[in-house]
């Protein structure tokens, strides 16, 4: 039947039915099975339909995620099951005494399995599914009663709006579902960013965001903020029969769920203890923060038998570590001028220990953010270890103590004394000194560190050196003799060998590496790679004029103009002939031969969403027979691979003439290749 001839009431369900599963393909399953056009089309058509027939808008229908409908205040929501709070173990010990504790009530000689999973750092929640649909949504509150935020957690795409059931299956009569409702770190920096720009102040971490955002009076606001969930667990279910944690997942997986992939069930105490260690350095891979692991006695009827204490499950506990953030007292604003010249501020902290760490020092990035958060010399600040290992100072704790002023940056370089400024268009002061001696020890710092990964061979090398005299470029450091580190304090005789040798050995590393330490303006990693299998030597690249060297992917006139200028300049070209009559390596070798096959010099675009792959997958397969693929449209372009809703790259290959391939072209490029 086609979509005409259908009742409007079937219509409806049916738009309710695809819509529903395609937003749970993307949000639950990341594994998205219709494009974005396509949503929104058949999105539309159910909400013209529901307003011309608002007795068909049924609570599980999309359309009720926006969030619509303020209130005032949040009415009370009383659990079926009470919602418990975990006891902490923070180490093997008290690990192990859980354990002896289970085994001495259950008997000793039952075999215990456990059910593992990441303790997500967010906010609680309970979900309420009468038949199949759900109908509330609650925080904890005390574990009896928690605070009804129904229509604001309706507007995460995440939570099912119905069941995903079976044909036929009959949905439990009631079911209350158990889960973290938590804030990616993706978004919290989106949503941060967001707040700065709009001159609000932004959460300290993800799990005020996430609570902040779900308990706003306006769900509409909710709609708006990144949210997710993971589900672990059920709290009333009227009409199944499940035997273990493990099942209860697999239940709730199928039912259309987001559970944790992570979850996994081990069978002995042991275990348990390596999984909370392995997490404890892994938890930085996520994209969520997690405080801990939540250890569970898998099978259903053991935890009954165990029972709970004062809402404590005695069959649960929570390994948890230090936490990721901490107050501390910032003593001081110091600044740091790195190779480019940038004036990088940073704060000395009064030591905090941070996640496990000791951090005494933390970035604070540039003049705007620290007054945007305005911090303060004297002030206690928040301090955080978030995703990667550089602690962050997230904002002060207010109010200011007295007699504390607003940052201002220097007016002349803290090293050389000459006159900062700050370019156009920029958010970094700089010292325009090309001689200033910071820039000399950043860009040594560079070279070990980065381009040449040099063994044993670090910042602290690096400043004592200096220090000491020995040190002033990159040929210097090649010159450098074991008798000569010997005399310095804390070398002996083997780390000053092994220090020369390894400075020796970076001598053989590959020659984008060696573009990488020279310190080109605007010239990173993927540039380096890019200059050098361009032009395959030092010399040719000395001699590329500004239009040759925008033909390398990437360079425009702006980047061509430095590139050119750097090798025009007589003390760099100096520099290299030094650092190649040293024995660097000035040409490309191995690690810079692309990929050779028969898509070799072919430079594709894809663009607009593929049926049959992600746009990663697509680009791998090209990459694979040699291709090239890059982000726009130019005159290069051999070809522009356009998926569904293309947008305006699409727009442009066909103003430029550059072929236009479909899904099945791309196909058979690939198969011909
Ligand atoms: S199971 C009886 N599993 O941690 C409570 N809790 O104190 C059983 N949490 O506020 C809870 N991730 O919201 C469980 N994977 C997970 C969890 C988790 C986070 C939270 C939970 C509760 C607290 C427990």
């Amino acid at each position: 039947m086609s979509s005409r001839t259908k009742s409007p009431k079937a219509r409806a369900a049916e738009l309710r039915q695809r819509l529903n599963e395609a937003s749970s393909a993307y949000y639950v399953e990341d594994e998205p099975i219709m494009s974005d056009a396509e949503f929104d089309r058949l999105y539309d058509e159910l909400l013209a339909l529901e307003e011309a027939h608002p007795a068909l808008v049924t609570p599980d229908s999309p359309t009720q995620r926006v969030g619509t409908t303020p209130s005032d205040r949040f009415r009370k929501g009383e659990h079926l099951a009470p919602m418990g709070s975990l006891d902490k173990v923070t180490s093997d010990e008290t690990l192990g005494k859980f354990a002896d504790d289970v085994r001495k009530r259950l008997g000793t000689d039952e075999e215990v399995a456990y059910l593992v999973e990441p303790k997500i750092d967010g906010l609680a929640v309970s979900l309420l599914y009468e038949n199949g649909i759900y109908t509330r949504g609650a925080t904890r509150g005390d574990g009896e009663r928690g605070e009804d935020i129904t229509p604001n957690l309706r507007t995460v795409r995440a939570i099912p709006l119905s069941l995903k059931l079976q044909p036929r299956e009959r949905p439990p009569s009631l079911l209350e579902v158990r889960g973290e409702v938590f804030m990616p770190l993706e978004g919290f920096r989106a949503f941060t960013e967001r707040q700065a720009a709009e001159g609000k102040r932004a959460a300290p971490n993800p799990r005020n965001a996430a609570a902040g955002s779900v308990r706003q009076l306006d769900p509409s606001i909710t709609a708006n903020r990144p949210l997710s969930i993971w589900v672990y667990g059920i709290g009333q279910a009227e009409g199944l029969e499940l035997q273990s944690q493990s099942e209860i997942l697999r239940w709730l997986r199928a039912h259309g769920f987001r559970t944790n992939p992570y979850a996994e069930r081990l069978e002995t105490i042991e275990e348990v203890g390596e999984a909370a260690r392995r997490w404890e350095t892994r938890r930085a891979e996520l994209d969520y923060e997690i405080d801990g692991i939540v250890i569970k006695v898998d099978a259903l009827d053991q935890q009954r038998r165990l029972g709970s204490l004062h809402g404590r499950p005695r069959w649960a506990r929570a390994f948890k570590w230090a936490p990721m953030s901490a107050q501390t007292k910032l003593e001081r604003i110091h600044i740091r001028v790195g190779r480019t010249g940038a004036l990088n501020p940073w704060a000395q902290l009064e030591p905090v220990q941070v996640g496990g760490v000791t951090v005494s020092s933390a970035t604070l990035h540039n003049e705007d953010d620290i007054n945007r958060k305005d911090i303060r010399e004297g002030d206690m600040v928040i301090v955080q270890r978030a995703g990667d290992v550089i602690p962050q100072v997230v904002g002060p704790v207010l109010p200011h103590p007295a007699g504390t002023k607003p940052f201002r940056m220097p007016e002349k370089c803290p090293l050389c004394g000459v006159g900062i400024v700050k370019p156009e268009g920029e958010v970094m002061h700089r010292c325009p000194n090309r001689a200033c001696p910071s820039r000399g020890l950043e860009t040594l710092v560079h070279w070990v560190q980065a381009a040449m990964d040099i063994e044993g061979v670090g910042e602290q090398f690096v400043w004592k050196l200096w220090n000491e005299g020995l040190l002033r470029s990159m040929p210097d450091l090649y010159r450098l003799t074991p008798e000569q580190l010997q005399e310095l304090d804390g070398y002996g005789e083997i780390s000053s060998r092994n220090a020369v040798e390894a400075i020796q050995a970076s001598k053989e590393q590959p020659f984008f590496r060696v573009l990488l330490g020279l310190n080109i303006p605007k010239v990173g990693w993927v540039m380096a790679r890019n200059l050098a299998q361009h032009f395959g030597s030092v010399d040719r690249l000395t001699a590329a004029t500004q239009p040759g060297l925008e033909e390398v992917e990437g360079i425009g006139p702006d980047r061509a103009e430095l590139i050119a200028e750097w090798f025009a300049d007589e003390e760099n070209r100096k520099l290299v002939e030094e650092l190649r009559s040293l024995g660097l390596q000035m040409r490309a070798g191995e690690a810079e031969r692309p990929v050779e096959g028969p898509l070799t010099g072919g430079q594709y675009v894809i663009t607009g969403t593929l049926d049959g792959w992600s746009r990663e997958e697509a680009k791998a397969a090209l990459e694979e027979l040699g291709a090239k693929v890059s982000e726009s449209v130019s005159g290069k372009t051999t070809g522009v691979v356009a998926g569904e809703s293309p947008g305006s790259k699409l727009g442009k290959a066909q103003k430029l003439g550059v072929p236009v391939l479909s899904e099945d072209d791309l196909r058979e490029l690939l198969s011909r290749g």
